[in-house]
């Protein structure tokens, strides 16, 4: 690793935990300055679960221009917007050789992780364990599609920007593409964007051009490219020859078409969409998954600090659109990207119902060009980290998600109808209408030591921190469960449905995936600092930390085995932290031989299904990283550090292939450093001029796998 001399800016103060304050006004809109948005009292509705609720009488969705549509089927499934599908006949839409994504054979999810674990550090580059190499697989300003320029941000145009790779790179997900796995498919989601790091001379978000801001704008959204394997290595490189056919840009102008319960409603209505069935565009882009059959899912995360004008929204729409964190008290919140400069349907004095067509899970499908993107009414509004797919035993699929904001809840949806195996054209059209219709329900966790947990994170008397929990209806097609609310309202107003029902409030639920050696579900909880501190929830069993800096992470595992079960076991196996904090612990592992971990944010899994972790905003004084353990046997909490990421950057993905031969990471924001500039930069990663979020690839010099 070099160490290159470098300019480094004036450190102001930090921002949350162990942020940048500039990391806080640039990613979420300083959602951790603001006020928590869940103001709910949240009452313990003893009777309001499942089947009790719809005794007392079951609401149905109004007339208001809701459901137009019915459930299922193929009408539903043309209607809805799904992907054009090639007919029997038909020349065949593009699709992969190989069948990659069958579930791996049962397994423990105890495989020997095999490389030494690095130290903490705060250097500027990518550390990897001795034994391994790295490279740059793609970078901002890349080109994506052909013929596309490379960057130049002095004579950078919106028009360059949508044919390169966005910014902030957070979500990566690798397709296989060959029987031979020599070709794959990358997609990326683009977050978000720095503006103070993409633009010469920057000097504040007010003083850009329009069509500077229409250079974020194309910066966001979601890139799909072609990889081909290096020399038989664990090694990726773009193919940067041919048609490239696959090679896809998502911007904030590409058209959506809504499915499900809501497409239609009065909700999703707007101006220049007088049906409320499509919408231009997908923002803040989290985590995500890849589906069981072949697609994508993204996460529309923090989509309030793209509105202004709520001030000057009608009265009744305020406490909706407070609850998901936008300002209702001044036309400019502090911090607002202010996009209605280049395009006014971000004025919610104008197009008070824009803000709803935000916020929701997205599914794209990376074979099929041609296909417009969807974003799923079914599976519920909130600022959605991600979204992940199991298919239980009976063969429905079953989506888990979190809500990443303080205080906010954890999320499960499960299909109406059945997995269809095999790449038929009926098995293609019936998997990819899966998302449109099914049951979302919300978590609602009980505690075995409830009386022992004081905030200090001391393990109860019964040795952890568990209990039970039961998944509550809140809506189903049209039929919804939550008193007062139609189902149209529960799916585009979630968190409001989630208050009503009394769900447990978590400290920031982030990506949620279910092992598919296990079905066991893993939840990451980044931190709430908010947890005890004044008027805020206490501490309690499930989120045990008063002013939680470090985060954990949570481990249901559904009644029977079954992921479409409506009860579940909980556990925490991780309290995050330095390990010599008494309030850390690692599944009761000896913890003089664990790496320090802080702000667990994304989850994966490897083939063998070992456990990886990635964080956001170590608050421990190292870069962020990515770490991996055991989550079965005798090594279960035996956490070692694989990578850090360099200054400044978070480390999203992750992905680690298959085969266990490749970890792919997200670098994250790198030098997003407060006082941090294109000219002044924090980070000189990977170029060495100024910094770029690039996504990079790991592998073992020897051939060998990362766990066996
Ligand atoms: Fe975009 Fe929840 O992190
Ligand atoms: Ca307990
Ligand atoms: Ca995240
Ligand atoms: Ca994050």
């Amino acid at each position: 690793m070099s160490e290159r001399p470098r300019l480094l800016p004036l450190l102001g103060h930090t921002g949350h935990g162990g942020r940048s304050a500039m990391t806080c006004i640039y990613r979420c809109g300083n959602a951790c300055a603001h006020p928590v948005p869940n103001e709910s009292d949240n009452p313990y509705f003893g009777d309001v679960v499942n089947g009790e609720v719809t005794r007392r009488g079951v609401v149905r969705a109004g007339a208001v221009g809701a459901l137009v549509l019915g459930f299922g089927g193929a009408a539903a499934g043309a209607l809805t917007g799904s992907p054009a599908l090639a007919a029997p006949g038909d020349p065949t839409p593009a699709l992969p050789e190989v069948d990659s994504f069958t579930p791996a054979r049962p397994g423990s999810g105890n495989g020997a992780l095999t490389f030494k674990p690095i130290p903490p550090n705060k250097l500027d580059n990518l550390v990897v364990p001795n034994g391994y190499d790295h490279s740059v697989v793609i970078r901002w300003g890349d080109p994506v599609l052909p013929g596309a320029p490379g960057l130049d941000v002095h004579r950078q145009t919106a028009d360059r920007q949508a044919q390169q790779f966005g910014y902030n790179n957070d979500f990566v997900g690798v397709l296989p593409l060959d029987r031979r796995g020599e070709r794959a498919l990358l997609v990326v989601n683009h977050e978000y964007t720095n503006e103070n790091l993409m633009f010469p001379n920057f000097t504040t978000l007010d003083a850009l051009s329009v069509e500077q801001i229409r250079i974020a704008m194309a910066a966001h959204g979601l890139s799909v490219v072609e990889l081909e394997r290096v020399d038989e290595t664990g090694q990726w490189k773009p193919v940067r020859k041919g048609r490239l056919p696959y090679n896809k840009r998502i911007t904030a102008w590409t058209k959506f078409a809504f499915t499900g319960p809501a497409a239609g409603s009065a909700w999703l209505r707007t101006k220049a969409d007088p049906q409320g069935r499509s919408v231009l565009g997908t923002l803040n882009n989290c985590a995500g998954g890849i589906t069981p059959w072949g697609t994508v899912l993204s996460g529309e995360e923090n989509f309030n600090q793209y509105f202004v004008g709520a001030d000057a929204a009608p009265e009744t729409l305020k406490p909706k659109l407070a609850r998901y964190g936008i300002s209702t008290t001044a036309r400019y919140p502090a911090d607002s990207r202010k996009w209605d400069r280049a395009d006014a349907r971000f004025d919610l004095a104008k197009h008070p119902n824009e803000a709803h067509r935000f916020g929701w899970i997205v599914e794209v499908d990376p074979f099929d060009p041609e296909a417009t993107p969807r974003k799923h009414t079914a599976l519920g509004r909130f600022k959605h980290e991600g979204a992940n797919v199991i298919v239980a035993k009976s063969g429905h699929v079953v989506a888990y998600m979190g809500d990443d904001e303080r205080f906010d809840y954890l999320y499960k949806f499960v299909s109406d109808k059945k997995f269809m195996k095999g790449d038929s054209w009926a098995a293609r059209k019936n998997n990819l209408s899966l998302l449109e219709s099914g049951t979302l329900y919300v978590a609602k966790l009980d505690y075995t030591s409830a009386d022992e947990i004081d905030g200090s994170g001391t393990v109860p008397a019964d040795g952890a921190f568990n209990g039970r929990g039961k998944w509550i209806r809140l809506v189903r097609g049209n039929t919804s469960y939550v008193p007062g609310m139609t189902a149209a309202d529960v799916l585009t107003f979630t968190r409001l449905a989630g208050d009503a029902v009394g769900a447990t409030k978590m400290d920031r639920p982030e990506d949620v995936e279910p092992s598919h050696l296990t079905g066991k579900v893993y939840v990451a909880l980044t931190n709430n600092t908010n947890r005890g501190v004044g008027s805020n929830p206490k501490a309690d069993e499930a989120n045990p930390r008063t002013n939680n800096k470090h985060g954990h992470v949570l481990e249901l595992v559904e009644d029977r085995g079954d992921n479409t079960a409506e009860s579940f076991a909980w556990s925490v196996p991780i309290v995050c932290g330095d390990p010599t904090d008494p309030s850390t612990f690692f599944a009761g592992y000896d913890k003089t031989r664990v790496s320090p971990i802080s702000c667990p944010d994304n989850v994966a899994f490897d083939g063998a299904g070992n456990l990886w972790i990635s964080t956001d905003g170590n608050a421990l004084g190292s870069n962020d990283g990515l770490f991996a353990t055991a989550i079965e046997g005798p090594e279960r909490g035996h956490l070692k550090q694989f990578l850090t990421v360099p200054l400044g950057a978070e480390t999203c993905g992750p992905f680690i292939t298959t085969d266990n031969r490749s970890v792919f990471v997200a670098v994250q924001h790198p030098g997003e450093i407060t006082g941090a500039s294109l000219e002044n930069p924090a980070s000189n990663w990977p170029d060495g001029d100024f910094a770029k979020p690039g996504v990079v690839v790991t592998w073992r010099l020897d051939g060998g796998v990362v766990g066996s």
